[in-house]
């Protein structure tokens, strides 16, 4: 199975990351976007390697030149064997995802792209994406909740958006994770995303209950549905 021996070859590359962007992040990528490509007509093949080789060229793990170009994605296709026209569509979908990219105003053009794309911001969100978060702090030192500073509304630049990256959890909820369920791009992930979205939305309201921080629930309400809301209206 060509999609397994390269798994394991992502396995190795990514063994080095503490902050989120694993193995497991990967296989449950994967596992997602197929999910989400059983209601289109998408090409299975592609996105299980799209999906595969999403992190392997990081700039955070692997440095700019890599992420420039692709270099390690390059490699593992090349080694392989994976045939000319599937490489490069699968080098296409990677080359345009990724939070930064979309703050940079590019996004995937392919089906297999925005689906690949949705599953990746999906596991950012909901429950694992509030343990990633967790993991995030932990690995850098930061704290989960500062409630001594107030979120800033509005939206980053690419450059703001590193830069945020000392900043606690919680900030990070503000910044990124509520918004994502709004720039999916397929039907199926957006489904997906409004659920994920309630989840933390729920667990924020709980949170800021129990830090006696009404301040925070205040800034919460813009982002509306939490769980309970969602399960009575939908
Ligand atoms: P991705 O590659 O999935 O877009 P990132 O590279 O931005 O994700 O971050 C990896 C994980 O760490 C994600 O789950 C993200 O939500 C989380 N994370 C990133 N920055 C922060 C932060 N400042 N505080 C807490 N969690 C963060
Ligand atoms: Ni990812």
């Amino acid at each position: 199975m060509i999609s397994k021996n390269i798994a394991s070859d992502v396995s190795k590359l990514l063994a080095r990351d503490t902050s989120g962007h694993g193995i497991e992040h990967v296989e449950r990528v994967v596992k997602l976007a197929l999910s989400l490509a059983e209601s289109e007509e998408a090409d299975k093949n592609v996105v299980t390697l799209a999906a595969l080789l999403h992190d392997v060229d990081d700039y955070k793990l692997f440095g700019q030149e890599s992420a420039d170009g692709l270099l390690n994605a390059r490699q593992i296709l090349d080694k392989h064997k994976v045939d000319e026209e599937t490489a490069a569509a699968v080098l296409e979908i990677i080359g345009s995802m990724g939070y930064n990219k979309y703050l940079e105003g590019i996004r995937p053009s392919t089906l297999e792209g925005k689906i690949v794309s949705d599953a990746d911001m999906c596991d950012a969100i909901g429950a694992i994406g509030i343990l990633r978060t967790h993991a995030y702090a932990l690995s850098k030192g930061n704290e989960f909740f500062d409630n001594t500073l107030s979120p800033e509304n509005g939206t980053m630049s690419a450059d703001q958006y590193r830069a945020a990256r000392k900043g606690h959890s919680v900030q990070h909820f503000f910044d990124k994770l509520l918004k994502i369920s709004e720039i999916l791009m397929t039907e199926a992930g957006r489904r997906e995303g409004e659920k994920r979205k309630a989840i933390m939305v729920n667990f924020l309201e709980e949170l800021f209950a129990e830090e006696g921080a009404q301040e925070w629930q205040g800034y919460l309400r813009a982002y509306g549905a939490s769980v309970s809301d969602y399960n009575g209206n939908k």
